[in-house]
């Protein structure tokens, strides 16, 4: 039997290059060795202030633009998390199995309190909700950026306590950090990570960028005067930066782009980059727009939703059996 592995996505800022090639291409090569769960994580999104035409908006977007790079919906089982009841339900009884300095000592809590003025509660037990989250499932992993192992951890800690307590109810998760996947810098300032939040635009390829001015950005980008197309981001941070991003979009390795390009300028380079970015994305766009106005995007969320609530919804009876709460 297939191992499972599940994700949750916020609906949240626009996906750059760097997310695509640093997480969505990975979870596409997964796809064909798990079962998985993918959702968009839309209850988590609210745990700091959301414009509801915006969310509802991105969370439709996401998930098209998730099919449109490759995710396969037979191979996954795509959701909203707010059309699956069972998450916060469980979420309820495993916040009254968490303790209060368990969920002070979140770094991301910490960070983010001190951001907003007025933080809500669910901003402080937003790690609980994600531990239901996962620990719905049974899952083996749970694919996750370095930020949030410390939240799979404490899953960990919340699902060890309850079968100690209760008896054996959840699979005891791991946390899957990518760690070798290919880090994408800035095209201005190629010595800081390419970021969503980033607020000059020049510098951040988002997918679904205007190809013309995808193009502009790359043929713009920061190089150096040493004139030679070699894989050395010590000293040719930009031009390697550029090397990665071929590589990534034509899947050949750093010798074979040095070899190619041995005779070529800057600019040459620069055109063949964006060659090859542009016309990845002229593909994970038209794919996009299919999908967002196309009643398949809502047959896909409505069986994901299915299957989902099925299986959630027998570990919320489960739970509620052990801890007191059946008739007889
Ligand atoms: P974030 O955009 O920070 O929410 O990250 C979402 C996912 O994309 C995480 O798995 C990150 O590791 C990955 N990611 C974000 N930015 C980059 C980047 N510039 N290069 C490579 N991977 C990235
Ligand atoms: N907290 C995650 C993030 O901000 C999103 C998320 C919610 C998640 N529930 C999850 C990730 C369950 C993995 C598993 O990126």
């Amino acid at each position: 039997m297939k191992k499972k592995i599940l994700t949750g996505l916020q609906p949240t800022g626009v996906i750059t290059l760097g997310n695509y090639i640093g997480a969505i291409k990975q979870m596409v090569e997964m796809q064909e060795e798990y079962e998985s769960y993918l959702f968009v994580a839309d209850l988590h999104a609210i745990t700091v202030p959301q414009d509801p035409v915006e969310l509802k908006k991105n969370r439709r977007s996401l998930i098209a633009l998730y099919l449109a790079c490759g995710i396969d919906p037979k191979k996954n089982h795509i959701f909203f998390q707010s059309e699956n009841e069972y998450h916060a339900n469980i979420s309820w009884l495993l916040e009254c199995n968490t303790y209060f300095g368990e969920l002070s000592r979140m770094t991301q809590f910490k960070d983010k309190s001190q951001k907003h003025q007025n933080f809500t509660a669910g901003l402080f037990t937003y790690p609980v909700l994600m531990a239901a989250d996962i620990l719905a499932y049974d899952v083996d992993y749970v694919p996750v950026g370095i930020d949030q192992k410390q939240h799979v951890e404490l899953a960990r800690d919340i699902a060890e306590r309850f079968n100690k307590k209760f008896g054996t109810t959840f699979k005891i998760p791991e946390p899957l950090i990518k760690e070798n996947a290919t880090k994408i810098y800035d095209l201005v300032d190629p010595t800081k990570k390419m970021s969503k939040s980033e607020e000059n635009p020049k510098g951040v390829i988002r997918l679904l960028d205007p190809l013309d001015v995808v193009r502009k950005k790359i043929m713009g980008a920061t190089t150096d005067s040493l004139m030679s197309i070699k894989y050395d981001p010590e000293n040719q941070p930009g031009i390697s930066n550029l090397i990665n991003i071929y590589s990534a979009m034509t899947n050949k390795n750093y010798s074979e782009i040095e070899d190619e390009f041995k005779d070529s300028n800057y600019g040459t380079f620069k055109k063949a980059v964006a060659d090859s970015v542009v016309s990845t994305l002229e593909v994970i766009q038209k794919d996009y727009n299919t999908y967002l106005n196309s009643s398949e995007l809502d047959d896909i969320l409505d069986s994901g939703r299915e299957f989902s609530r099925k299986i959630a919804k027998e570990k919320f009876e489960d739970m509620k059996e052990k801890m007191g709460f059946s008739r007889k």
